[in-house]
């Protein structure tokens, strides 16, 4: 009988030990979908999610916003290479277009009609639209890419990870949302499969940066923003300006993060990011640490110190708040509208030491 007894115990022990590693070694499963930069923030914020143990990034989908799809997919591709993981982390192409026909042709009247915000920032939409990547690479690198993008569109990327992995992926979504708005209009059964969607985009009671209401992100495709945070998922954080203000850093950060950046080919862009920015003594425009912060959030949401749960919405109607992020704290929200979490403050000493390890780490 005692023999019985002790030998229970024992596995017990034993079965909460296994469960115990599993549970550590259980990684998240991560889409990132970005208009990918160079270093910071879409650069960073994908090798952010890359070097992370907590984290298994499955595929990095490129789409429209800060650069077109060829010039992210350039990026993407050599800051994988800089940390050796190109082949081990998929990059598709995704949509180079927004949602609404002749966006860019008719740019310059539309901001003169409805305004502009603090940044005077339109991203790809203020150049010519390259359509092949190698070229791009090419051009700013100086020799032929070790890498290529997989074969396939990032939209059946995202529509046939999900299925492979029910309930088990989030999407971090860092651009405009062009492609997961087309994976959920093409294939509405993922949409219960996702995990979670983790947006930087929107600004709820702060300015918008790109005009006077609304955020970039969600400003480059208002109706793609609007599908994606109208569908049912399962969960929604949105990061929005409003949490991202809390982060804003100048040329002596910028500085000590260069320093701190061992990685030859990182630490150039770093250094040109440096160079546009304040290269003429006075700087550009102000900078904060965007994507990286809902990198960070997928990491450790205990990153978030306050966040507000509430219905929103997106406003498509071509006007002066096109693209604007809409909160329904009291009253009724409109017909579709869904309840997400939006961060309204974040751990911010955490989140800096977590961009100076991953700095130094590279
Ligand atoms: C967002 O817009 C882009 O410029 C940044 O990469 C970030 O995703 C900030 O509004
Ligand atoms: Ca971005």
């Amino acid at each position: 009988m005692m023999v019985g007894k002790k030998f229970f115990k024992a596995c017990a022990v034993a079965v909460l030990a296994l469960s115990c590693a599993c549970g550590a070694l259980a990684k998240e499963k991560v889409i990132l979908d970005t208009d990918m930069v160079e270093g910071f923030d879409d650069g960073m914020a994908m090798l952010m999610l890359a070097t992370s143990p907590e984290i298994e990034l499955l595929g990095v989908t490129i789409t429209l916003g800060n650069t077109w799809v060829a010039e992210g997919t350039a990026h993407a591709l050599r800051q994988l290479e800089a940390v050796k993981m190109e082949w081990k982390i998929p990059v598709m192409m995704g949509i180079d277009m927004p949602t609404r026909a002749g966006r860019q042709a008719t740019l310059m009247e539309e901001i003169r009609t409805f305004g502009s915000g603090f940044d005077g920032y339109w991203g790809a939409y203020s150049s010519v639209r390259p359509d092949d990547w190698k070229a791009v690479y090419r051009t700013k690198y100086g020799h032929e890419p070790t890498c290529a993008p997989m074969d396939g569109h990032a939209v059946t990327f995202i529509i046939e990870t999900v299925r492979r992995n029910p309930g088990e992926v989030t999407i971090v979504e860092i651009g405009a949302p062009c492609n997961l708005a087309a994976a959920i209009r093409m294939a509405p059964d993922i949409v219960p499969l996702i995990k979670r969607v983790i947006y930087m985009g929107g600004a709820f009671f702060v300015p918008g940066n790109t005009t006077p209401r609304a955020e970039f992100n969600w400003w480059c495709d208002p109706e793609a923003a609007r599908t994606c945070v109208r569908a049912p998922f399962r969960e929604q954080i949105v990061v929005p300006l409003d949490a991202c203000h809390r982060m804003p850093y100048g040329a002596p950060k910028l500085a000590e993060l260069i320093r701190l950046t061992k990685n030859d080919i990182i630490r150039p862009m770093h250094q040109a990011k440096y160079d546009f920015v304040y290269g003429s003594g006075k700087a550009r425009f102000q900078l904060f640490m965007w994507d990286l912060v809902a990198a960070a959030v997928c990491i450790d949401e205990t990153l978030i110190t306050d966040s507000v749960t509430a219905f929103i919405d997106v406003d498509t109607t071509y006007g002066s708040g096109y693209g604007q992020a809409l909160v329904y704290v009291t009253g009724v929200p409109p017909l579709g509208a869904q309840k997400v979490k939006f961060v309204t403050d974040i751990d911010t000493v955490r989140i800096w030491k977590m961009i100076d390890d991953l700095c130094a780490s590279l």
